[in-house]
């Protein structure tokens, strides 16, 4: 079966990439994990992504003069390796127009919030200072308003009375990789429903 090329854009721990990558071993999943790209040069996610056999490379942000070169060495990695799909995934940089524009319907990001609620940072600790019985989590499509793009799935969690942001977050973990796990899924699945009726 053809598998979507996907990239994982990584900034840190790298866990939900490594639940993708490890989804992506079935195969009967429609999407490969092809080439994973950590824009900081010691990301715990690049060992994983080593550990579970996908290539992996670092593109440091600071080594370039500005965003649109860091991120035209970003596009040429990705085109470079036939990249056909991009998720975001802990990947801690603004992405400008240009870049965004360049992979719209075709890139994803997981957001620690039950979206429209929350974009940017902080978001559990913001969602315990309001008050809300429930926090969540969201993949979405990546435009060029931050945390701004079409819901493909989200999943919401009760917020205990005892909960800090750090409980929040570590307890929302699990679901956000499932999440993702479903979501590149059914995004995958389409385009391949998609490119079989062109041809
Ligand atoms: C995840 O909680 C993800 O939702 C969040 O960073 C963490 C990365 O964890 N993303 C954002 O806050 C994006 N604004 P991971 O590196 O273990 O996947």
């Amino acid at each position: 079966m053809r598998k979507i090329r996907t990239a994982v854009l990584i900034s840190g721990r790298g866990s939900n990439m490594a639940a993708l990558a490890q989804a992506a071993k079935s195969d009967s999943y429609p999407a490969d994990i092809a080439l994973v790209i950590s824009n900081i040069p010691d990301a715990l996610g690049l060992d994983k992504a080593k550990e579970l056999g996908v290539p992996a490379k670092t593109i440091d942000h600071k080594q370039f003069s500005d965003r649109r070169a860091f991120e035209t060495a970003l596009d040429a990695a990705l085109t470079e390796s036939d990249i056909e799909l991009v998720c975001c995934a802990g990947f801690m940089r603004i992405l400008t127009p240009w870049f965004v524009n360049r992979w719209k319907n075709r890139l994803l990001n997981i957001h620690p919030s039950l979206l429209p609620k929350y974009k940017g940072l902080n978001t559990h600790q913001r969602a315990i200072d309001a008050g809300d019985k429930e926090h969540g989590c969201t993949v979405h499509y990546v435009t060029a308003e931050l945390d701004g793009g079409a819901t493909i799935l989200q999943h919401a969690l009760d917020i205990e009375g005892t909960d800090t942001a750090d409980s929040l977050a570590q307890r929302l973990l699990p679901h956000e990789q499932d999440l993702y796990v479903e979501a590149l899924k059914k995004v995958a699945s389409e385009m391949l429903s998609v490119s079989r009726c062109g041809k």
